[in-house]
Parts: C-alpha cells; structure tokens; sequence
C-alpha cells in the first residue's frame, strides 16, 4: 500500500494561493486563463509564479520562454527532488515567475511509475518556494495522468476553465468526479473555485442557457459537503477576442500585446476579484488566529486523540487514477 505521509504543517497553513487549472478537454482556455490571470495579479505587486506542467509548454512559450532552449525546467524538478526549485525558476516579469516546462515532461508520465511519492513532487517543489510566492497557478495539460495529478495533490483549488456549449455541463461532472477522488484519496483540502468561462459569447442564447445550467447546478450543489460545494461561476465571463489568440505568437502578455482590449480588460477584473477574495480569506484567517487562546490546550475540555495525519492512497483509488 503506498502511503504518503505529509511533512508540511498544514496544507490549509498555507500563506500561498495555489490554483490549478484544470479541464480534460483541450483548447478551453487553461493556458490563456493562467497566463492572463497570473500577469494580470503580478501587475498589481502580487508575487505570483505560473507552473507550466503540461508538455505542450504552451504557457513557457506564452511567456516568450524557448523550451527547447532550457537548462533546467520542471522536468528535471519532478524527476530529481534533490534539485533546487531555483535551478528551474525564471523570473520572466517582475513579481511573475515560471516553472517551465519542455517536451521531456510528457517522459515523465511514465518515468514516476515506480516512484511512490510520484503524486507529490510538485507539492514538494512548490513547498520549498512557497515564502517566495502569494498567487501560484498550475496549468494542466488536457488529460488526467500523473502530471495532472501533481497539480491537484499540490494545490488548494481547482479553476475550471470552459466554454459555454452544450456538453459544458457533462463535462463539468465527469471532471469534478476525478477531484472529489483526488480529493478522497490524497489532498482532502482540495475544493474547486469554480469556473471560468472562456471565449464567451455573451448575446448567444444557448451560452446564456448554459450559464444559468451551470449557475443552478452550483447552488443546488451548496449544503452536499461536496469539494465544489462554495464553487460558483467567475464573473465577468472572458469574451472571445482574437488579441487574446494573437498575443501568445510574440511571447507577450494580453497586457504587454494590447492593454485595454476587451480580453485585458475581462482578465483584470477577474484579477481583482481574485485578489479581493483571497484577501478577505486571509483576514478572516488572521482574526481567527488572534482569537485563538495561547495554549490551544487552554480550549480543550477533554484530552483528544493523536491527530498525527497518515495520507494513505488507496491503492484501488490510485490506481485507478494513474490508470
Ligand atoms: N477569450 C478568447 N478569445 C479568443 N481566443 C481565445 C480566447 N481564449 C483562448 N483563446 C484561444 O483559443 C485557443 C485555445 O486556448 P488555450 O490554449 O488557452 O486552451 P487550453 O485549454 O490551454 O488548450 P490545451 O488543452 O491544448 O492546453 C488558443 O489558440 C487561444 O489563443
Ligand atoms: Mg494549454
């Protein structure tokens, strides 16, 4: 039975905002939301690191990062955990870092096979950088393997990037599934944030459909106890706008390509609302910390038992997610 025991104080301890952004369906708008998102947060003096685990590197190319150019990237991090996180960090903007990726990763699915910690290196890497970082955002590649696994064991919550189509929905459900067992098996602080919705067209009728599906299916989800059961809707919606499918070819940023277009201006709105609700968390965090007696033992009636916390994978679980 592999068993992994987590070293760290406490995921929820955590001062760092760790998203992975996640939809097994490819060409939703994972890479242009972590992007856009994340430069959008660094511009307001957020120290923010985007990590790029999906082979395709579209986020390190997005960046004007040449993978193929690369000393180091997060490869050779997840391969070797004696290696410093720093030997693969670019710093690619100011307050904004990467952890790049290149094609070597799609090797490394199969390489941590044997490994028994193999869902939890990036957890590890982004530990040992965490007093660098407030904002950390994963883009995942569109598939549920060992990478994507990483990124959720590592993360405190999911975005859902996605299209407003008819299948959205389907999706939707099949999607949070594999987090609620992710979340069962290896990282039971992991919720989902909610969705963003990508390339939207807001006058459409069926996008409008879809939307008030998406709204109902979340609210009704509320009191289930479920990892999505505070997930909602991101607004505004990210409209489709080509300098958005432009920006990416110069290495540049929707902000550094074109700053007021429709596209800069959804991902900085979603920014602040970003911002402003890890804000409120992380105040709502510090009043109960300065509520909290002294000597926790002060505020227990009765002697508790061992709360030592095993992370146990169930190999049936496990295996089932690394296929
Ligand atoms: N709001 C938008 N308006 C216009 N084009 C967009 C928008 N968002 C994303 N695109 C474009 O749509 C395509 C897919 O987006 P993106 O690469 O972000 O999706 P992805 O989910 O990361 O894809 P993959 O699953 O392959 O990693 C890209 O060409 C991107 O430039
Ligand atoms: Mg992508």
């Amino acid at each position: 039975m592999a068993a992994i025991r987590d070293e760290t104080p406490g995921r929820d301890a955590r001062q760092t905002r760790r998203v992975a952004l996640l939809n097994q369906k490819g060409g939703v708008g994972k890479t242009t939301t972590t992007v856009n998102l994340a430069a959008a947060i660094a511009e307001q003096g957020r120290p923010t690191l985007i990590v790029d685990i999906d082979p395709q590197s579209h986020a390190t190319l997005h960046l004007g990062v040449d993978p193929d150019g690369l000393d180091r990237s997060i490869y050779d991090l997840l391969l070797d955990p004696e290696l410093p996180a720093t030997e693969a960090l670019i710093e690619s903007r100011p307050n904004l870092g990467l952890l790049p990726a290149e094609v070597h990763l799609a090797a490394a699915e199969t390489e941590l096979v044997g490994e028994a910690d193999r869902q939890d290196r990036l957890h590890r890497i982004l530990d040992r950088l965490s007093d660098q970082y407030e904002f950390v955002f994963i883009d995942c590649p569109p598939s549920l393997g060992i990478l994507t696994l990483n990124a959720l064991a590592a993360s405190g919550e999911v975005l859902v990037p996605l299209q407003a189509h008819f299948f959205a929905l389907q999706g939707v459900s099949k999607l949070l599934e594999t987090v609620q067992l992710v979340s069962q098996a290896a990282n039971p602080d992991l919720v989902v944030a909610g969705v963003i919705l990508c390339m939207h067209e807001e006058r459409a009728t069926l996008s409008k459909e879809v939307v008030a599906d998406l709204d109902e299916f979340f609210h009704a989800s509320r009191e289930g106890g479920a990892p999505w059961s505070d997930a909602k809707v991101f607004r505004p919606p990210v409209r489709r706008n080509i300098k958005l499918a432009e920006c990416p070819s110069f290495g540049q940023t929707i902000f550094e390509y074109s700053k007021w277009c429709p596209g800069a201006l959804d991902y900085r709105a979603l920014a602040k609302s970003f911002i402003e609700e890890w804000d409120a968390r992380k105040s709502v965090k510090a009043e109960e910390i300065a509520q909290a007696p002294e000597d926790p033992r002060d505020a227990l009636e009765e002697p508790t038992e061992d709360t030592t916390a095993e992370i146990v994978v169930r190999p049936s679980a496990a295996a089932e997610m690394t296929g």
